[in-house]
């Protein structure tokens, strides 16, 4: 059955990047393993960025390696041009490259300026056109920046143009420190929608301020059916102060599914690799609904 809402796991990925305990590749393998049976459509693997940055994610061109032969999209993270060919040299077709909506965030994020980031991005865009890759480019911190606080909406939309037009295979608008409120991700979604349809817009959101959820319902009001979230609501940027885990994977399917649209996500799988995950990180992991799903997962409809 054809999905209404196509849900991109990101734990092995932002889940882990920000985590004081860092995974063997032996666990990551596993969580990968066990998410890519849930009936997701789509799972982030990792990053291609610098160890010395991101040490959690070392390691991540073994993983693409050996990658489940599961129907679903494996994507990875890159930061940069040499990400990107890291990246394909792995195999991995689809990569996600982030850009921030302001200069400190750019600085912080990949030691760039705003400007040297789109040009990078169009240099990586204009790359994956010519090899055929897909590209998930990222408009991180769209909302509120923790260095230059709130973002004008008019600036998010004016780069979401210029990306855009590079044709990526989607735009994600990502509140990367969990600071957007349903109004505003109401108002910015149906701006971009109303511009270039539903087809090649996402939305990744943070639940810092317990906000995730009502963020993913103001995004599906404004047509939005492509969402990240991470399995046990793990997650977290390194370079942004103050960001928390991304908003949870079972707590959107559970949105997702009691409102009568498909996810093709098996809660059951998805509880396991959350207790998994659990196991792997030394402490109880789990979205809002947890205690609850725990108890009558088989009460949800897939
Ligand atoms: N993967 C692996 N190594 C990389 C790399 C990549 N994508 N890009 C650069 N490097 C290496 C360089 O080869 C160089 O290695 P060396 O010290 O052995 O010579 C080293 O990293 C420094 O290169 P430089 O271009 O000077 O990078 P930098 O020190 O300015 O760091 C980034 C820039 C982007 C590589 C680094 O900040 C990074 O990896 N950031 C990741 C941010 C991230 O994942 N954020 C969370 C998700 S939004
Ligand atoms: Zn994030």
């Amino acid at each position: 059955m054809a999905v209404d809402v196509i849900i991109k796991e990101v734990a092995p990925r932002d889940g882990l990047q920000a985590q004081p305990k860092h995974l063997t590749l032996e666990q990551r393998q596993q969580l990968i393993e066990e998410l890519a049976v849930t009936g997701l459509t789509e799972l982030e693997i990792g990053s291609f960025v610098s160890p010395k940055a991101v040490p959690q994610m070392a390691g991540t061109d073994v993983l693409a390696s050996q990658l489940p032969a599961q129907p679903l999209d494996y994507s990875a993270l890159v930061p940069n041009l040499k990400g990107y060919q890291l990246a394909r040299a792995a195999g991995i077709n689809t990569v996600a490259i982030a850009v921030a909506a302001t200069e400190q965030m750019n600085q912080a994020n990949i030691r760039m300026s705003l400007e040297q980031t789109f040009a990078m991005a169009d240099e990586l865009l204009a790359s994956a056109r010519a090899d055929g890759s897909a590209v998930h480019a990222y408009l991180a911190v769209a909302f509120e920046c923790p260095f230059e606080g709130k973002v004008d909406p008019a600036v998010v939309l004016s780069q979401a143009r210029h990306l855009m037009a590079q044709e990526p295979a989607r735009l994600v608008i990502a509140d990367t420190i969990g600071a957007a409120n349903p109004r505003d991700v109401k108002t910015l979604m149906s701006a971009l929608v109303a511009e270039f349809g539903p087809e090649r817009l996402g939305c990744h959101f943070h639940d810092t301020r317990a906000m995730g959820l009502a963020n993913v319902y103001a995004a599906l009001e404004a047509g939005i059916v492509q969402f990240d979230s991470a399995a046990g609501g793990l997650g977290g940027c390194p370079f942004a102060p103050g960001a928390k885990g991304n908003v949870a994977t079972e707590d959107v399917v559970l949105l997702c599914e009691s409102m009568g649209l498909n996810t093709g996500v098996s809660m059951p799988a998805l509880l396991s690799a959350v207790a998994s995950l659990s196991d792997m990180i030394g402490a109880p992991q789990g979205g809002r609904a947890h205690y609850w799903l725990s108890n009558n997962s088989n009460r949800c409809a897939s």
